[in-house]
């Protein structure tokens, strides 16, 4: 797998909420090779402070020519990317890591919470799109309504049944997106998720319960991104550690220890 250090060129700035913004950058070697479920390291600033490159989801890749991250602001390094304007230069290494397994034909389920809807678009947009393939199912939680009207209808042009929860009740389902899982499992060969842990843990027992494939997007705090720090490690099954830059950031669920 070919790995890219690029000076991306920032091409949009979209605001979708509050806290999220959409960056999209003119990136052609990263974007050519990009999978879903892999990320960038992104270098948030032009000093050393902060130091340290932050990781973000790809988002979406066009055309072999750009790539789109979500960033959700809750630090220096996030509101710096918040504030670039079209025509700025930021540093990428990617694509990073292991992506989703996106080759199953049958009924699938995306279930994302937060933040963690960035890079299931992208892997709504690889799905098998035959006429012999079956249903996607998105099921959508945030916090509030503001951060999911753009998403979700994204989803929607994918062709994608979707679903939303949110936990001041402003859109679907009040309560957790999770709470919505159990009605659509049966019928379901895959899910795929990506958000909290708290949430990932959920879902990740009702599909071991119910013995459907499960592959979960984990996030961990990341140093390097290239497997040198071992700063990512969690507990993986069989008394084993995983490092989720090199080894993930996509897990089949199976592999993971939820509750340490
Ligand atoms: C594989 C992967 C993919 C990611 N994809 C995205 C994405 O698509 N969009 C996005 O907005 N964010 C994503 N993140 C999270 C993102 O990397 C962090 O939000 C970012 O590094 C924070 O940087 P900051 O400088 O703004 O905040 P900092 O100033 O570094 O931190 C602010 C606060 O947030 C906490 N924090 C920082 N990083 C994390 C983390 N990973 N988990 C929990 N708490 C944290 C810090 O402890 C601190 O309290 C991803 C993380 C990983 C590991
Ligand atoms: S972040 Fe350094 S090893 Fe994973």
């Amino acid at each position: 797998m070919r790995e890219y250090q690029e000076n991306s060129i920032v091409q949009a700035v979209d605001r979708l909420s509050d806290s999220l913004h959409r960056l999209t950058l003119f990136a052609p070697q990263i974007a050519a090779v990009a999978r879903p479920g892999q990320f960038v390291m992104a270098s948030c600033g032009t000093t050393l402070d902060p130091l340290l490159r932050r990781p973000f989801s790809i988002h979406q890749s066009f055309a072999d020519v750009a790539l789109q991250i979500l960033v959700k602001v809750i630090g220096r390094g996030t509101r710096y990317l918040s504030e670039l304007r079209p025509g700025a230069e930021l540093s990428l290494i990617g694509p990073l890591g292991r992506g989703f397994h996106a080759t199953t034909t049958g009924s699938v389920c995306l279930i994302g919470g937060g933040i963690g809807i960035a890079p299931l678009l992208f892997l709504a947009s690889h799905l098998p799109t035959s006429p012999e393939c079956s249903a996607c199912t998105v099921l959508l939680g945030s916090q509030t309504k503001a951060d999911l009207i753009v998403l979700s209808e994204e989803f929607i042009q994918f062709g994608c049944q979707v679903h939303t929860a949110t936990d001041d009740g402003s859109l679907g389902h009040h309560g957790y997106i999770s709470n919505l899982l159990p009605a659509v499992l049966p019928g379901v060969e895959k899910v795929f998720t990506c958000g909290p842990h708290a949430m990932m843990t959920t879902v990740a027992g009702l599909c071991l319960e119910a013995d459907i494939a499960c592959e979960a997007s984990l996030e961990a705090h990341m140093a390097c991104g290239l497997g040198a720090c071992l700063g990512c490690a969690i507990h993986g099954s069989g008394n084993t550690y995983k490092h989720v830059c090199k080894h993930g950031p996509v897990f089949d669920a199976r592999e993971i220890i939820w509750n340490p």
